[in-house]
């Protein structure tokens, strides 16, 4: 499987640390929020890995990153997306990286305590179809929030004032190659976007959808309150590990 990060937009809600650099370029309590979800990915097996970005910090990128060294890997791909057209605008730019392969993509801004190797597997065996992630959450209005009927996902809601479940739909998407001709068929949303919301409403319309629950505790970091969750979250459980390493 290869493995898909969207780092573009605009980090207009956390507005003026993004006025001079990309979003995912600030630190998360000690390193730059970019390497998370790199990390993530390669945690769960996945070493050939596309970033997706824009904007003009762009290039930083580069520089931060390199090939790839700092996470074992011997070269990343990079794609730009011009504008900040959504997160499906952006996962576009993918398809001849995916080149019929399989994807898990995962946002920039999206942190997790724990892996992703269990669904990973588990959508690999899938081999067809989709796979989404999900957390309850106190603050569902805040994402895309999935109505589930057993063991199925029935609707996405994106942002809804009224959530009709606490499950949010976390940054984290398992995707077979129809993906890429779900997009070609979205229209711009209300804010002008191609939402991923819409994509994730195409599998579910064409049974092919699946769900797990995400293991450990899971955020994102784009607007203030967030980020500092962020920053505290991963504080908190690296004291844990430096506490579990001295004993
Ligand atoms: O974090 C999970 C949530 O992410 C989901 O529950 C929502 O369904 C999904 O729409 C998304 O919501 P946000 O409003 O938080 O998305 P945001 O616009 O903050 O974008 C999240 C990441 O996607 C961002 O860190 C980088 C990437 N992105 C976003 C846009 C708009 C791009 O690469 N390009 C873009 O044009």
């Amino acid at each position: 499987m290869k493995g898909v990060i969207l780092a573009g937009g605009l980090g207009s809600r956390l507005m003026p640390l993004t006025k001079i650099t990309n979003k995912h370029l600030l630190p998360v309590f000690d390193r730059p929020m970019i390497y998370y979800p790199i990390q993530t990915l390669v945690d769960a097996g996945i070493r050939e890995i596309m970033l997706v970005t824009g904007g003009n910090s762009a290039g930083d990128f580069l520089r931060l990153l390199e090939n790839g060294a700092a996470f074992g890997l011997n070269r990343i791909h990079y794609a730009y997306q011009m504008g900040e057209g959504g997160i499906a605008d952006a996962l576009r730019l993918a398809e001849p990286f995916a080149a019929g392969d399989p994807i898990c993509v995962i946002l920039g801004d999206n942190i997790l305590e724990k892996g992703i190797g269990k669904p990973v597997a588990a959508f690999a065996k899938q081999k067809r179809g989709a796979k989404i992630l999900l957390k309850e959450v106190p603050d569902p209005q805040r994402f895309g929030v999935a109505t589930l009927k057993g063991k199925t996902v029935v609707e996405i809601e994106e942002k809804p004032k009224k959530p009709k479940s606490n499950f949010a739909v976390t940054g984290i998407y398992c995707y077979d190659n129809k993906v890429f001709s779900y997009i070609k068929t979205l229209k711009p949303s209300g804010r002008g976007e191609l939402e991923i919301t819409d994509v994730n409403n195409l599998y579910i319309r064409a049974g092919t959808m699946t769900y797990d629950i995400l293991d450990g505790w899971w955020t994102d970091a784009g607007t203030f309150e967030s980020l500092l969750r962020a920053n505290e979250l991963v504080a908190g459980s690296r004291k844990v590990r430096t506490a579990g390493k001295a004993r």
